[in-house]
């Protein structure tokens, strides 16, 4: 316990298409790390509560209209304004769940035919997480599953466009999970990864930045 107590906290981010699970596997996994003891806390971006979060949040319901860079810088500048809050729980001990990050900023607008440098480049300097899951499902599964609220993103056929842009972003390091097997296979499998990626934290591996 003196190790839990006294090491840093791991950073952990899923990503996927809308409708692939994500938010509620994350509130599992909040509570099941809780249920273990660790001090951990459920995040997500866009965070809507912020100023720059409210503007986001009314360009996706399109009561607002943006041009797609600045959208883009918005949704980056929404991680900066988190950023050192997020360091600061880190080093003190606290994991963090991450209900999408800066994958999902270059996977989404590059999608919209961004140059896909040009998306990365403001992301540089973030932290850099400990681990991304991937929860991963067809565009046209996730669009059977309903649903979509009816924001500016929930269609098929920009969905497909941005699980071509997630491959392009998916690296070794990242963990994927089939996101159509049963809720709670699903939820086993990420405890168990996320284990690993605390224990790593806990055993001294050090906090890095965007893009590795
Ligand atoms: P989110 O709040 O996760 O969706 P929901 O309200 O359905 O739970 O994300 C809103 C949308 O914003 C989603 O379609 C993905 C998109 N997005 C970006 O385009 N860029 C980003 O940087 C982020 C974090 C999300």
């Amino acid at each position: 316990n003196d190790l839990k107590r006294d090491s840093r906290g791991a950073l952990i981010v899923l990503e996927g298409l809308d409708r692939c699970g994500k938010t509620s596997q994350c509130a599992r996994l909040l509570s099941t790390l809780e249920g273990l003891g660790y001090s951990v806390e459920s995040w997500r971006f866009p965070d809507r509560t912020t100023g720059v979060g409210r503007m986001i949040s009314s360009y996706l319901s399109n009561q607002s209209q943006l041009d797609d860079h600045a959208i883009h810088l918005l949704f980056s500048a929404n991680r900066w304004e988190k950023r050192s809050l997020m360091e600061a729980k880190l080093m003190s001990g606290t994991t963090l769940i991450v209900d999408r990050y800066s994958y999902s900023g270059v996977a989404f607008s590059s999608a919209k035919g961004l140059d896909f440098q040009w998306c990365k480049a403001p992301e540089v300097g973030l932290l850099a997480p400990d681990l991304v899951v991937y929860l991963d499902i067809s565009p046209e599964k996730a669009a059977e599953r309903g649903g979509y609220g009816g924001e500016r993103y929930e269609q098929l056929e920009f969905q497909k466009k941005v699980a071509e842009s997630y491959k392009k972003l998916i690296d070794t390091s990242w963990k994927t999970v089939d996101a159509t097997l049963p809720i709670e296979d699903i939820e086993k499998h990420l405890k168990e990864i996320t284990l690993e990626c605390i224990v790593e934290c806990q055993k001294g591996k050090s906090l890095s930045q965007l893009w590795p």
